[in-house]
């Protein structure tokens, strides 16, 4: 790796303290001139004789002065240096004037632009690309902006303190480090409206977008209300500003990001309609203004020291964004879903070659580790912690936190210290979980003493800490079990209680039973740890029946399904009876909450299964995957029979649209039975049901049920001819046929999509519909010829020269290579051997290739 790493170890903070910054913009296309002015002084934590070091990336100098005085600099391609002799004691404001180009800015990174408005994304190191500046985030700073340009709205940070034709002035009274700042300039429509802050504080709230786009506003706006509202009752924290704006983007790398009261979102992040949008983008939405919104304290008022301790922002405020939605939308079906998307995709991660700590101790570059192990192992972590210290632990933690470090740039140290002085509990070992890398594995055995103390039920459990890049030996960790006990009847003997797994192996027992209870284990998900408790078939079924833990009712189901796949894929066996038996009934339970049966209904991803049969010694085969799954849910299907069209009907929700959990649960329920109805009966339900969709949710429900039996070509030209100029909607067009194409046509499929002229790689929305799918596809990623993986590989590469941070995020699909069999493996390595030697590969793409090459 040409690149050097940068190490954890070797923090030291800044030698000068930025009190205060004036930045003037004066915006032109391909030639915007920045005007910084520093006033700095020495850092009484750093003292010495120091140069002053500034970043700076792609900037034009076009002067420097100290104290009114030129000084004679010459930057370097990383930035700017400045003797300390040419400094004078005490004081000094430095400025320079920069030239950048936002119009040529394909990397969105830095000020771009999108469509013909500006705006800017400096997190994590993009403020270099705007001005010469200490771009780190223990680098605080009142920031004060002065925006010139023959644009209608101009928005930076903060409050704002004037604006005539052609300029606006911004104050933000609040220091931050410069990855918060940001800049807008644009022809944009408000949808505004207010909100008084329990203290009584007015806010103005606005979501900025292009005209045309303003109806599509109203759910965003309520979510960000709700946030507000949230945030004051559960965590007692309120707004700070006078105003909060968000500002829609079409080109954008990320989700969006919580600029200090500016907020800028991935237009697909934000904008919705029920004719646009599904239930499930309606409840991301809802989830990401929440987390954005939350940021503005656990993120921008205590903030990173440095940016190995990302997850200390990230990890918390997805673990509060997650305890939102459960209290809005119900706790059993979000978590439920947030363990699916864990293991999706954390747990993959971890157990491969990009395996890193929650907390990494080194990078290349930080791009690369804004990661499902930093944002949601990094989460369930602070789960765990509040699990461990409970509710009123939780919470006087977390109000110790607030007042201790508010304005702060913090550590994983900090965090943990608070937990530590709040509740007087003994964190170290527990700390592993942030500088240890892997998902742990917890065996249980059971044993059952029926003539000892009335009966005695013992629960060994054992954990295994498997090793990791760079971390071969692992100590024990602390692990929360949340174990429940039913009888035979169902009735619960034991409620919900957490065992502490501290040791490598400990035993639990639990007396005076009279009979052999069914255990329940690992509820809740209480940690994330891959659990093997070896039960039989009849036993899981009889949970899924009874348990009155609601997460693992399902994933006794969950586990059933992965158990019957893997003997279907290694054997041939057939569809387990005591499973679909199971899963039939629970689908048709009137008594339980559609979302949940919906998603009893799914079936494991072929992904899931190729690294269960891996984990278990098998080599995955994705054809015979793809074929068992396949047999699976035809068998479901006509298990359930023509009980799915009186379920469908069942659901039916009338009255105008609402996005809320409630009916978007029903429409779950209902396009679940759908797609199953399909396969028995040729798409005719599956058409009329297109025909007759008022909402996005059902459409697209439809049309995928359609493309799945090889039906799809007449409803995909209908959907093209409708939505053919909205490209949020032509996302999910472009999507579904790559998603859901047959194995062996993927690759033509992607190479005719590519083809179009709608397809623009320069729009990560649209790069990320048609190549993030393309591993989606699990069999027709690794089909034999590898044809995809070129595919992929060679856009990548491509996309590279233009956009690195969003190509070597995509380059992940390949981090599961080593799962495969000698052909595939070969033909993995050597793409990613080819993007690896390729000149001028970006940091961020060889940074990947390198670490899953190994
Ligand atoms: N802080 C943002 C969020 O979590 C994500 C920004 C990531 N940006 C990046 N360049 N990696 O909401
Ligand atoms: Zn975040």
């Amino acid at each position: 790796m040409a690149d050097t790493a940068v190490y954890l170890k070797d923090y030291q903070p800044f030698p000068y303290c930025v009190d205060q910054v004036e930045l003037t913009f004066r915006l032109q296309p391909e030639a915007t001139r920045v005007m910084a002015r520093l006033h700095l002084h020495a850092n009484p934590a750093r003292p010495g004789v120091n140069d002053l070091r500034l970043d700076g990336e792609e900037l034009r100098l076009l002067s420097v002065t100290i104290g009114g005085r030129a000084i004679a600099a010459t930057p370097d391609a990383r930035g700017l240096t400045i003797a300390a002799a040419d400094l004078p004691e005490g004081p000094f404001v430095l400025e320079t004037e920069v030239e950048i180009a936002p119009a040529r800015n394909t990397a969105l990174e830095g000020l771009y632009m999108s469509n013909g408005m500006y705006c800017t994304q400096c997190e994590a190191e993009g403020f270099r690309k705007i001005t010469y500046y200490p771009d780190r985030p223990d680098v605080m700073a009142r920031f004060r902006v002065r925006i010139e340009g023959d644009l209608p709205v101009l928005l930076s940070n903060g409050n704002p303190l004037g604006a005539g034709p052609g300029w606006a002035e911004w104050d933000d009274p609040w220091p931050k480090p410069a990855y918060l700042f940001a800049l807008v300039a644009g022809h944009l429509i408000a949808h505004s409206d207010q909100i008084t802050t329990r203290s009584g504080r007015q806010v103005a709230l606005n979501i900025w977008v292009r005209p045309g786009d303003e109806d599509r506003c109203a759910w965003g706006m309520e979510s960000l209300k709700r946030s507000m509202r949230w945030d004051e009752e559960v965590y007692g924290r309120e707004y700070d500003l006078d105003v909060f704006n968000i500002v829609a983007v079409d080109d954008f790398n990320m989700g969006a990001m919580e600029n200090k009261g500016l907020n800028i979102f991935n237009s697909k992040c934000v904008l919705a309609t029920p004719e646009t949008m599904t239930d499930d983008e309606f409840a991301r939405i809802e989830s990401i203004v929440a987390h954005e919104y939350f940021h503005n304290w656990t993120g921008n008022r205590i903030t990173c020291r440095d940016w190995f301790q990302l997850c200390l922002k990230e990890g918390l405020t997805v673990f509060r964004d997650q305890q939102f939605s459960g209290d809005l939308r119900g706790h059993a079906v979000k978590r439920i879903e947030d363990v699916l998307a864990l293991r999706a995709r954390q747990f993959r991660e971890d157990q491969g070659p990009l395996a890193h700590p929650v907390r990494p101790d080194s990078f290349v570059e930080i791009n690369n580790f804004y990661t499902a192990t930093v944002y949601e192992k990094g989460a369930e972590i602070i789960g765990m912690l509040k699990r461990l210290v409970g509710e009123d632990g939780y919470r006087r933690a977390l109000d110790l936190y607030f007042d201790r470090h508010d304005g702060q740039a913090a550590t994983i140290e900090d965090w943990l210290a608070v937990f530590q002085d709040a509740t007087g509990r003994d964190l170290t070992q527990f700390s592993r979980w942030y500088f240890e890398a892997g998902t742990p594995r917890v065996q249980v055995a059971e044993d059952w003493q029926p003539d000892l103390a009335g009966g005695t039920f013992t629960l060994t459990l054992r954990q295994d800490n498997p090793p990791t890049p760079g971390q071969p030996d692992k100590g024990a960790k602390v692990i929360p079990v949340a174990v429940g006990l039913l009888n035979p009847n169902g009735d619960e003997v034991l409620g919900t209680t957490i065992l502490e797994l501290t040791e490598a192996e400990q035993s639990f027992r639990f007396e005076g039973l009279g009979a052999r209870p069914v255990a329940s284990v690992l509820r809740g998900f209480s940690a994330p740890v891959v659990l093997d408790h070896p039960v039989s078939p009849e036993t899981r079924a009889f949970l899924l029946a009874h348990d009155t833990d609601p997460f693992n009712r399902w994933e006794a189901g969950r586990s059933l399904a992965k158990e019957v796949l893997a003997e279907m894929v290694v054997t041939g066996a057939a569809v387990s009876r005591p499973w679909l038996d199971g899963v039939a009934r629970l689908a048709t339970d009137d008594t339980l909450d559609p979302a949940f049966r919906a998603l009893a209904l799914r079936l494991p991803s072929e992904d899931d299964l190729a690294a269960t049969l891996a984990a278990a010694g098998h080599v995955p085969d994705p054809a015979a995957i793809h074929a068992a799954r396949r047999r699976m849910g035809d068998a479901l299907a006509a298990a359930l029979g023509a009980e799915l069209a009186a379920l469908r009907a069942a659901m039916t929700v009338s009255g105008p649209f609402s996005a809320e959990a409630g009916p978007a649960g029903r429409r779950a329920l209902a396009n679940a039975c759908l797609a199953l109805q399909t396969r028995l009966d040729g798409g005719e339900a599956a058409r009329a049901a297109f025909a007759a969709a008022t909402n996005m949710t059902d459409r697209l429900a439809a049309l995928v049920a359609l493309i799945d039996i090889g039906a799809g070509a007449e409803a995909l030209a209908a959907f093209e001819a409708e939505w053919k100029a909205d490209r949020l909607v032509m996302d999910k067009w472009f999507m579904v046929q790559v998603v859901h194409a047959p194995p062996a046509e993927l690759a033509a499929t992607v190479e005719q999509l590519t083809a179009r002229a709608d397809f623009n790689m320069d729009n990560p929305n649209r790069f990320r519909a048609v190549f993030g799918a393309v591993s989606a596809n699990h069999a027709g990623f690794h089909h034999a010829d590898g044809a995809a993986y070129r595919l992929l590989a060679d856009w990548l590469l491509r996309l590279d020269g233009r956009n690195p941070q969003t190509a070597a995020r995509m380059s992940t699909a390949f981090e599961t290579w080593r799962r495969y069999d000698a052909g595939r493996q070969a033909l993995i390595r050597a793409e990613l051997s080819r993007m690896a030697a390729t000149p001028g590969l970006s940091r961020d793409l060889s940074e990947m290739t390198a670490r899953m090459l190994g």
